[in-house]
């Protein structure tokens, strides 16, 4: 079971209205908690199974402006590692997976200013990427599609409450200078 869905709504915190905070938490951390709770009756009668939630590099540290985001990610992660503890002994596997600047449709969709006077966020993740990750490239939806795809085969049948990070080596450490 993969929980892959969610938002992002970008505000600085002091700013952001409750009912934006709550809208956040229900898609990124409600909805992963229901993903889980149904699923495991079902894996549990099938003998095993391999759960895989998406959290973000935004789960393994601060994101400014995402404040909200982060929090949910930074959740997803520490639940993942809680379910994998908790359903180890019924042949249930939980992960994380922890993606960092990826060309999807989301950055064309993060709400960005205040109820009324809403615009999306003017970020290109291309542009963004090349100034940040290490790779120098934008990451693609395959390239998480692949680390998903090994969490759920029986390649990964030995890892669980782990964090898989698939962002270009951003999160490594500082970018190398170039010159
Ligand atoms: N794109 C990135 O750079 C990036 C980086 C880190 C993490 N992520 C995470 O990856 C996941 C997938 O995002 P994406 O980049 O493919 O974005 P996306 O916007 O293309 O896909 C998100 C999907 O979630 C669905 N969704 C949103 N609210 C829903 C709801 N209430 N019920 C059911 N479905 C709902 C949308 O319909 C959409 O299909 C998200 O959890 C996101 O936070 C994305």
């Amino acid at each position: 079971m993969v929980a892959n869905a969610g938002i992002g709504i970008m505000a600085p915190i002091a700013e952001m209205s409750l009912a934006d905070w709550q809208r956040q938490q229900a898609i990124n951390l409600d909805g992963v908690f229901l993903s889980i709770k149904h699923a495991i009756p079902a894996m549990k009668k099938q003998g095993g199974g391999s759960i895989v939630l998406m959290s973000s590099v935004a789960g393994l540290r601060g994101a400014p402006g995402l404040a909200a985001y982060s929090a949910t990610k930074g959740g997803v992660r520490l639940l993942a590692k809680s379910v994998a503890l908790e359903h180890a002994a019924d042949n249930i596997r939980c992960n994380s997976v922890h993606p960092g600047i990826i060309a999807t449709p989301i950055w064309g969709k993060i709400p960005t200013g205040a109820a009324g006077n809403r615009s999306n966020a003017p970020i290109d993740p291309r542009e963004r990427a090349e100034a940040v990750v290490p790779l120098l490239r934008v990451g693609e939806a395959q390239d998480i599609a692949n680390g998903v795809m090994f969490l759920c085969t029986e390649a990964a049948n030995y890892m669980t409450g782990q964090e898989l990070v698939i962002d270009g080596g951003m999160t490594a450490g500082g970018r190398p200078v170039r010159r």
